[in-house]
């Protein structure tokens, strides 16, 4: 079958990596998509173990679709009966960009008839009962083709389980993860997150010391669909569980200076199993000294997106461009939407990638600094 994973622009090649190391050849790679083949298995091994996933779909059938006769037709060919019970539940989103067919909600309702004709036909029923386990379709048309995917993972795969308390504009796991695999961390580093807020990037990099596959504690909606998916996903699990290894000695440090969120952030620890592998310190990210000649520095400081904010995170992030002063044998990795960071700096970067957070277009700064002795 037609795999495709889904992540947010701008980390495509480091998910795209992550699905080689589980040993699948990518196919395809566009925006925010990576396609590659695969089975149940696969689906299992993807959603227990890719880090910078948003979501892993089945991709069914892909056509033009410049009409909604072309869009029914292209939908009721697909051999229905292969990817829903009987008694499966069927929703349809639909996302439409560029293309004439431009109402969602006619062609998730174009595509819901389609299918459920088909299933009819195939199950031989009039009409089907729905009781059973969800089906999520997601039709994407672009450019006039419609892309006809199932959703295997359902809640997004952001979503780990050990987030369980707000903090003010938390980063997604995900990102978190990417950005870690950007920077040159590696377990045997140190790592700071000077503004770690819930904890996101001390707990994402400890769980990839330990390496805990991040969707260990969760379930997804193909396990729902049958008992062989259920089992696969679960002999999944059990294997991940066998391969977490928490290293002897790990330096993962996360500082804010909220209290509040700090003690959120121990919280998250502990659901994540990692909290015997940070230490987490209330402290103002300026006036913070080096413990070590050499470490990785990563954090997404307060953006200011309001106009009310600007004047502070200007003082901010100039307090920024002090404290790098004292970490300058540090590489440094500032994820922000200020395209004013350098500037305020003082502190112009090796490298900028772009990033969107959200629907919030992000620069991430790269400072690289001397090698390790
Ligand atoms: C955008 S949030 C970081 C979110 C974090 N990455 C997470 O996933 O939860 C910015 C954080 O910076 C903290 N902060 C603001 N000013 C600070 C300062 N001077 N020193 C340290 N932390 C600060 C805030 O309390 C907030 O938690």
């Amino acid at each position: 079958m037609k795999l495709t994973a889904v992540c947010i622009f701008g980390v495509e090649s480091i998910l795209a990596g992550e699905i080689r190391n589980l040993g699948y050849d990518v196919t395809k790679i566009s925006n925010g998509r990576i396609e590659f083949e695969g089975d149940f298995v696969t689906v299992a091994k993807c959603n227990v173990w890719l880090r910078t996933a948003e979501r892993l779909y089945i991709g069914v059938n892909e056509f033009p679709a410049f009409s909604f006769d072309e869009l029914f037709d292209g939908t009721e060919k697909i051999n229905w009966a292969e990817y829903i019970a009987i008694d499966g539940k069927i929703n349809v989103r639909s996302s439409n960009i560029n293309s004439k067919l431009f109402s969602q909600r006619d062609c998730q309702k174009i595509v819901k008839k389609a299918i459920t004709k088909k299933l009819g036909v195939q199950y031989g029923i009039e009409r089907l009962p729905e009781t059973g386990a969800e089906y999520k379709i997601e039709i994407f048309i672009h450019n006039d083709v419609a892309e006809i995917n199932i959703d295997t993972t359902g809640t997004g795969l952001h979503k780990r389980g050990y987030r369980t308390l707000n903090v003010e504009a938390p980063l997604k796991e995900t990102i978190a993860a990417a950005l870690l695999k950007i920077s040159y961390w590696h377990p045997g580093r140190l790592l700071l997150d000077p503004f770690c807020g819930s904890g996101t990037f001390p707990i994402e990099a400890a769980m990839m010391a330990a390496n805990i596959a991040p969707g260990i504690k969760r379930d997804f909606l193909f396990e729902k669909w049958s008992s062989e998916n259920l089992g696969k996903s679960r002999r999944e699990k059990r294997a991940a569980l066998e391969r977490i290894s928490i290293p002897e000695k790990v330096m993962i440090f996360g500082s804010d200076i909220s209290r509040e969120n700090i003690t959120i952030a121990k919280k998250h620890a502990v659901a994540a199993g990692v909290d015997n592998m940070i230490e987490f310190n209330i402290a103002d990210a300026t006036k913070l000294k080096p413990s070590d000649d050499f470490g990785i520095m990563i954090c997404n400081p307060p953006y200011g997106l309001r106009i009310s904010d600007k004047d502070d995170v200007k003082i901010l992030y100039q307090g920024i461009g002090e404290m790098f002063q004292s970490f300058n044998t540090w590489s440094k990795y500032i994820l922000t939407d200020s395209a004013e960071f350098e500037k305020f700096t003082k502190n112009k970067a090796n490298k900028r990638r772009k990033i969107y957070n959200g629907a919030i277009s992000c620069t991430f700064y790269q400072y690289f600094g001397p090698k390790p002795l």
